[in-house]
């Protein structure tokens, strides 16, 4: 008996792509057609080159693989579609023959959702190892150094000679720039002022006050879901937490002198999220996106870390300071970054609270 595997390859996870030997698509399969976006019509006959901006494989590895039968897998690839998606995918390419011709079947596994996931467990798991580090280092600073502060007064005022009190001032003034600096890398450390409030008057505050800078205009749209309700949180620290974002957003379009800078901030409602390892039945998305040259890969994976800044006079502080606000509301950030697109998301809890 022969079935019809139509039905059972179209309800794999996997995506399936078979290709000649001119790489032109003889069969796929839904997921596929989910990874393309482009139905089994537009798909079937057309080059696999042509779906995507660069080659996506090693042009030999294929040749191997199709005349010599072979195998190979490949692992953590970008793949970066021309109508400018990117997808993470692992994927396992075979060499077989199909009507005594040479083909190659793709089978493709989308990772972007599990690779974020660990990616924020790890990230979280950092960031809060390095926020400890910096709190125990800052303690240590700031102990003696109020000594030093203080022995440095009294000394002053026991010297008559002008120009020796100029060295006590000098002490006190590099002290106090020294306490300066620990007080910023702790952070805020005002607890947070939680009171019902609509979320977007504060979106619209940080987009009042983008706008009026005027050296560097930049459009801002909004894509606003007025269903969100009234929201228990703190307004200022969310105001100061996007405004920090949407700061590095207008000066990334700035530095690029991106012609037409544009950025978009969108809200959204998301259920059932899960936010550090808990399952938030109701949150609310901020969306703050730009059109900028995309986040430098060295600053990638230390991104919220602080005094991690990519520019010459970066305090590196900002998207630490948001991580902690939003932290204060049990939220998390996100990040997604490519060349022309720059995609930061805010996950805010939405709490009911109690009757
Ligand atoms: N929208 C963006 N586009 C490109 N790079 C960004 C963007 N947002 C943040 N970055 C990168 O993240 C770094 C850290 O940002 P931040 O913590 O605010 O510190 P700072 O702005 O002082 O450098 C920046 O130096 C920049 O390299
Ligand atoms: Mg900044």
């Amino acid at each position: 008996m022969t079935i019809d595997i139509a039905p059972i390859t179209d309800n794999l996870n996997t995506a399936i792509i078979v290709v000649d030997q001119q790489f032109n698509i003889t069969f796929c399969n839904f997921s596929a057609q989910r990874i393309f976006e482009r139905s089994l019509n537009q798909l079937i006959g057309s080059s696999l080159r042509e779906h995507f901006v660069d080659d996506i494989v090693n042009q030999e590895r294929l040749a191997k693989a199709l005349h010599a039968g072979e195998e190979f897998t490949e692992n953590e690839v970008q793949l970066h579609f021309r109508d400018k998606r990117y997808v993470l995918v692992d994927f396992t390419v075979t060499g077989f023959p199909l009507d005594a011709q040479p083909h190659l079947i793709f089978e493709v596994r989308r990772i972007d959702k599990q690779k974020r996931i660990s990616q924020e467990n790890l990230q979280h798991a950092q960031q809060n190892a390095a926020k400890e580090l910096i709190r125990g280092l800052a303690h240590e600073i700031k102990n003696p150094l109020g000594g030093i502060r203080g022995a440095a007064q009294l000394l002053g005022k026991t010297l008559y000679d002008v120009e020796l009190t100029e060295y006590t001032a000098m002490i006190i003034e590099q002290a106090d720039r020294l306490r300066n600096l620990v007080d910023r890398l702790l952070g805020p450390n005002t607890l947070p002022r939680f009171r019902v409030c609509n979320l977007h008057q504060s979106l619209e505050q940080v987009r009042t006050l983008i706008n009026a800078d005027l050296h560097f205009p930049v459009t801002i749209n909004r894509d606003y879901d007025p269903s969100i309700p009234d929201m228990n949180i703190d307004p200022d620290m969310i105001q100061q937490a996007v405004i920090n974002i949407v700061k590095n957003a207008q000066q990334a379009l700035r530095d690029a002198r991106v012609k037409e800078p544009v950025i978009t901030l969108v809200t959204r409602i998301e259920r059932q999220m899960m936010i550090h390892g808990k399952r938030c039945p109701l949150s609310a998305q901020i969306k703050i996106i730009d059109n900028g040259p995309g986040i430098p890969t060295e600053v990638r994976d230390t991104l919220f870390y602080p005094m991690v800044s990519s520019k010459q006079d970066g305090s590196g502080l900002g998207l630490s300071i948001s991580q902690t606000l939003i932290d204060h509301h049990g939220g998390k950030i996100e990040v997604d970054s490519h060349p022309g697109h720059t995609e930061f998301t805010l996950y805010i809890p939405i709490k009911h609270e109690p009757e």
